[in-house]
C-alpha cells in the first residue's frame, strides 16, 4: 500500500482525521449513496472527488456500476487509490489526477460536492454539469450556501477574498438548478454538528501533533496555521455559511 504524503510534519490539511472533506456525517453519506445507487447506474463520476470516500460508498451500494473520480490533488488521488484497493473496488473504479474540465464525460450518476470551483462559480458549475448527466440520471450537488447573510465583520474574518456573491441562499441555489434543467428530488442542508465534526476534525491531527512537538522547528508555522484556520471558522463563517446537498434529477428526454 502506498504511504500517505503530507505537506508538513503535522499533516495539516491532509484530512487524516476526516472521513469526508466537508460537513457530511456518515449517516447522511450512506443514505445519499443508497439513494443514488437505487437508480441502478452503470456509470458514476465524481468531479473533485478528494480521497474518494463518497464515490466508493456509492459503488459499494451499486455493485453493477463502474466509477471514475477526478481531482487535481496528487495526494488525494493516491489516497483514493489506496482506499479503493483496501475495499476491493480497484477493478470498478479509476482515479484520475487532473482538472475536472479536462476529464469530463457523461454518466448516469454525477457527484460534485464542495468542488464547484472546478467549473467556475456555483451557477457556472450547475450549467457545466447539466450535460454531463445522462438522460434520466442524477446529480448529487453539494455546495456552500448562505444560511444567513454574513455581517461585514464576519465576512472580513473569512478566507481572504470571500465576497457576498460567492454563495447563494438555498432558495436561489435551487432556483438556479431548476433553470439549468434539473428537478430537485431532495433538498437538505448540513447540521451544526456536521460542521463542528468537520472543522474540529480538520485541525485535530495537527493540534495533537503540536501538543507533542512544541519544540519542532516547524511548530510555530503549524500553530499559526491552526490559529488562522480556527479564526476563519469561529469569527468568520460559523452561523453564516451553510452547506446544501441537492439530489437533482435530469428528465428522461429533453423537453
Ligand atoms: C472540499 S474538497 C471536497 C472533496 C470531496 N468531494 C469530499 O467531499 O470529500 C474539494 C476538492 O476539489 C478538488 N478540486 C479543486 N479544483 C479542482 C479542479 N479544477 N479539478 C478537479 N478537482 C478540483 C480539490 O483538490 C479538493 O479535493
Amino acid at each position: 500500500m502506498r504511504s500517505r504524503r503530507v505537506t508538513n510534519p503535522s499533516g495539516f490539511g491532509a484530512g487524516a482525521r476526516l472521513t469526508f472533506h466537508g460537513p457530511l456525517s456518515a449517516a447522511r453519506a450512506n443514505r445519499l449513496a443508497a439513494d443514488l445507487a437505487a437508480s441502478s447506474p452503470a456509470s458514476v463520476v465524481e468531479y473533485g472527488c478528494g480521497w474518494g470516500e463518497f464515490l466508493l460508498r456509492v459503488l459499494e451500494a451499486a455493485p453493477a456500476a463502474s466509477g471514475t473520480g477526478i481531482d487535481i490533488s496528487a495526494r488525494d488521488i493516491a489516497h483514493a487509490r489506496d482506499n479503493a484497493e483496501a475495499r476491493g473496488l480497484s477493478g470498478r473504479v479509476s482515479f484520475i489526477e487532473g482538472p475536472a474540465t479536462e476529464h469530463a464525460s457523461p454518466a448516469d450518476v454525477v457527484i460534485c460536492s464542495g468542488a464547484d470551483q472546478a467549473f467556475g462559480t456555483i451557477p457556472e458549475a450547475l450549467k457545466a454539469l447539466r450535460p454531463l448527466v445522462n438522460p434520466g440520471g442524477l446529480l448529487l450537488f453539494g455546495a456552500g450556501i448562505w444560511d444567513r447573510t454574513p455581517t461585514k465583520e464576519q465576512l472580513a474574518h473569512m478566507w481572504e477574498g470571500t465576497t457576498l456573491d460567492e454563495f447563494l441562499h438555498l432558495a436561489d441555489l435551487v432556483e438556479v438548478a431548476v433553470v439549468e434543467g434539473f428537478r430537485p428530488l431532495r433538498i437538505e442542508t448540513a447540521t451544526r454538528g456536521e460542521w463542528e465534526e468537520f472543522e474540529s476534525g480538520y485541525a485535530a491531527g495537527s493540534e495533537a501533533w503540536l501538543l507533542a512537538n512544541g519544540n519542532h522547528p516547524e511548530a510555530d508555522e503549524v500553530r499559526a496555521k491552526l490559529d488562522a484556520h480556527r479564526s476563519i471558522w469561529l469569527r468568520g463563517h460559523r452561523d453564516a455559511l451553510g452547506f446544501a446537498y441537492l439530489t437533482l434529477g435530469v428528465p428522461d428526454c429533453w423537453p
